[in-house]
């Protein structure tokens, strides 16, 4: 049996791979939320008897030390593979346009997606030390990357792609300081995916994404547009199933290299 556990499950992505895993009676998956009542996607799922919730915030120290104690006696003291799912994304206002306190504010984005995945390593290391595969694998962004983002020209979102590089960074240097206990860091990125359907009032309407594929249309023109959350996780899930230590510390997209659409 392989334990996993899916920081920020309530919804997107994070749900999507709980969905996903725990659709194999071989796993068991616990589901790191905020807030397991209003969580109301997820609680369908709580019914499958390989599923439990973990109420858990990436920045709440108190919150983490609890939750890692939750799963270490549910399962004896280990994890197989963590996985920090959680983000904020922000406005996407053009600097040009923010006031000082506007980019002050938006910097609080680095307390929840930079400084909470490092306490949320910090808080279930010992589990993962313990565990049979001992992976712990970072969901970033493809804004990260700068050859890509230049490529295509995606100028908004400055702050939230700091967080992700900042991120990245991390993932790189942790994983030097933990290969000789054999701890597999990576950060992968999940593709362009549509998230809006669990969003709170859903988000069904597709134009949103019309700017971007016109600039994404003619430099891949195989691109089909934004994958589901499901056909993007089974996506990340092979890549996880198929990273090793000799991979650690990089930073892949959903189908392995640096191919992020
Ligand atoms: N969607 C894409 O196209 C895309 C592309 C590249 C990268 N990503 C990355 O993929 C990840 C998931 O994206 P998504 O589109 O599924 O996002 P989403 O629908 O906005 O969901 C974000 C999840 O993170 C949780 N969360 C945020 N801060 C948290 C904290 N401090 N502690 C615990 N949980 C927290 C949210 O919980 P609450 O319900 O409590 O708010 C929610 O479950 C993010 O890291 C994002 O940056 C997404």
């Amino acid at each position: 049996m392989t334990s996993y556990l899916v920081v920020g499950a309530s919804r997107g992505i994070g749900l999507a791979f709980v969905k996903q895993l725990s659709a194999n009676p071989q796993n068991k998956v616990f589901a790191g939320v905020r807030n397991v009542e209003s969580s109301i996607h997820l609680q369908p799922l709580l019914s499958r008897p390989n599923v439990h919730a973990i109420k858990l915030d990436m920045t709440d120290v108190i919150s983490l030390k609890a939750a890692a104690e939750e799963v270490a006696r549910i399962n004896h003291g280990k994890l197989d593979i963590l996985i920090i799912n959680a983000g904020l994304t922000g406005s996407g206002k053009p600097f040009k346009d923010c006031t000082y306190e506007e980019i002050i504010e938006e910097h609080s984005m680095f307390t929840n997606n930079v400084l909470g995945p490092v306490l949320t390593i910090k808080a279930f290391l010992p589990l993962v030390s313990q565990g049979a595969q001992k992976k712990i694998i970072a969901i970033s962004s493809a804004n990260a990357d700068s050859e890509f983002i230049l490529t295509v020209g995606f100028d908004k979102g400055a702050t939230y792609t700091a967080t992700k590089a900042a991120l990245n960074a991390y993932i790189t240097k942790l994983s030097l300081q933990y290969r000789q206990e054999g701890i597999v860091f990576r950060s992968i990125c999940p593709g362009l995916v549509d998230t809006g359907a669990t969003r709170d009032p859903p988000i069904l309407d597709q134009s949103r994404y019309e700017p971007r594929l016109k600039q994404i249309k003619p430099l891949f023109p195989d691109f089909k547009g934004p994958l589901t959350p499901e056909q993007s996780v089974d996506a990340v899930l092979e890549v996880i199933d198929k990273t090793t230590m000799a991979d650690s510390g990089t930073f892949v997209s959903h189908k392995g290299n640096k191919d992020w659409l």
